[in-house]
């Protein structure tokens, strides 16, 4: 049986930090882990990567980011996902679908009901068993971040429309998507999340 989990949360949350601490938690108990990250992943996932974090890119248009995340995704799915899930393997991405829900959607304005049919040609269909939404607010996701005291206005509210998207979604998926408090320290955040994955692995063999 094979075991497909994501991290989500904006910026700051803590979500590379937790996967990679749940990662070596899995391997030190013997499993079989496959660790992948949005954007990223593969060799030409890395090339989108590049382009969409370029700081030059600036005038780039919602759609092409939208596509350019979809793209970086249908590789990370074929070439990486796909493959471990179908080897029984324990997959953890950091990001997937519902950063996209999130932040091209709600924060960028795309119409939800076109995310969903590119996605899941994306995805070719393939969901996580559990989603770990890592909460926090944006002023204190941007401090962790940028050692800066402020964020300006105008990504504030861009933050806080993710933020609010993330927890609609766990809201209206409470069987795969579970919130944890991202306010919490490193340790009890981990210990939250073992103990969320650690049902799953009794039936995982
Ligand atoms: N629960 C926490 N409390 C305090 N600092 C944290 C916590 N989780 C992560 N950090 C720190 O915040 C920064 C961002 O964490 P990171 O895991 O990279 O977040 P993300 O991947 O969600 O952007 C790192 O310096 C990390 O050590
Ligand atoms: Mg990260």
């Amino acid at each position: 049986m094979s075991l497909f989990i994501t991290f989500e949360g904006i910026e700051g949350s803590g979500k590379t930090t937790q996967a990679k601490r749940l990662q070596d938690w899995l391997v030190s108990q013997g499993h079989e882990c496959v660790f992948t990250m949005e954007p990223g992943g593969t060799r030409i996932s890395e090339k989108i990567r590049d382009i969409l974090l370029d700081n030059k890119n600036k005038e780039m248009s919602r759609f092409t980011e939208l596509f350019l995340y979809l793209a970086d995704r249908a590789q990370d799915v074929e070439g990486v996902i796909k493959p471990a899930l179908l080897a029984n393997k324990i997959v953890i991405a950091d990001r997937y679908a519902d950063s996209t829900f999130a932040y091209q959607g709600k924060g960028r304005g795309i119409l939800e009901r076109s995310i969903k049919t590119m996605n899941s040609l994306a995805t070719q269909g393939i969901v996580p068993n559990l989603t770990i939404l890592i909460d926090i607010t944006p002023e204190v996701g941007f401090k962790r971040i940028s050692h800066r005291d402020r964020m300006e206005v105008e990504i504030e509210d861009f933050y806080r429309s993710v933020r609010s998207k993330y927890l609609e979604i766990a809201h209206k998926n409470p069987d795969r998507v579970k919130v944890i408090d991202g306010m919490l320290s490193i340790d009890e955040i981990e210990k939250g999340v073992r103990e969320l994955v650690a049902p799953l692995l009794q039936n995982y063999s």
